[in-house]
């Protein structure tokens, strides 16, 4: 089985830029699955169908094929063969997205999708519930977390410096409620594995947050060393 390293965690805590670092630093996949609902939630919203009504989305998620791949800075999520990389990284997807996660058929599916993606090689994925869902015999478990100030203000700044014009209380706003959402839906809420180590982001920067997750896998008797050290 492929060495698997997962990052969980709420909205904006760093996962991704932290995941994709950590990949690179190792030599490994990066593995996106927020991604996955994502593209799914723009197929949802284009289709004009509403996110509360299961059964439509779910029929729309049997219907789709979505791919992830590339390389931890080039990475790239395909909706039926279309690159919408781009296109998925708006306030108004990422509302959507943390809608349909909550219907249980499409997570399942999701699930499915996000497994194969282990035959591909060693990975690094980050989300919500690969530590206690899809990788639950994950290698190592990370659960990175910050408090809400310091995830809006990184959150803002990133939409920013996208061109997206956002103000502070409303990106808080957004990450509250889709943190409330996450954290309470029935099936697979957001939540820390009990072997998973956790690491506060709030007072680090970039480089600290990463180290922090290398030392954490460095201390795996089966960690690719090699890399981890240089
Ligand atoms: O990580 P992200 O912001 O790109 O995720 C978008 C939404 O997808 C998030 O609100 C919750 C959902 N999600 C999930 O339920 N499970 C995952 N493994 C990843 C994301």
């Amino acid at each position: 089985m492929s060495f698997v390293v997962v990052i969980d965690g709420p909205s904006a805590a760093g996962k991704s830029t932290t995941a994709r670092a950590v990949a690179e630093r190792l030599g490994m996949r990066y593995l996106d699955t927020g991604a996955f609902y994502r593209a799914l939630a723009l197929k949802v919203a284009q289709a004009g169908v509403r996110a509360d009504d299961a059964a439509a989305v779910t029929a729309i998620a049997r219907g789709s094929v979505i791919d992830f791949s590339g390389s931890p800075s080039q990475a790239h999520v395909f909706l039926d063969g279309r690159d919408v990389s781009g296109e998925i990284r708006t306030p108004e997807v990422s509302e959507m997205a943390s809608r349909v996660a909550a219907v249980p058929e499409v997570r399942r599916l999701m699930v499915e999708w996000q497994r194969a993606m282990r035959e591909r090689g060693p990975l690094v994925g980050e989300g919500r519930d690969l530590g206690t869902v899809v990788f639950p015999d994950a290698d190592v478990k990370i659960f990175l977390e910050a408090d809400v100030e310091t995830r809006a203000k990184r959150r803002c700044r990133e939409l920013q410096a996208r061109g997206i014009a956002v103000s502070l209380d409303a990106v808080r706003e957004d990450i509250e409620r889709r943190d409330h959402r996450d954290i309470t839906r029935p099936d697979s809420p957001l939540l820390a594995a009990g072997d998973s180590h956790r690491v506060d982001s709030s007072g680090l920067d970039l480089d600290a947050q990463v180290d922090a997750v290398l030392a954490v896998i460095a201390a795996h008797p089966r960690c690719p060393s090699s890399r981890a050290s240089g």
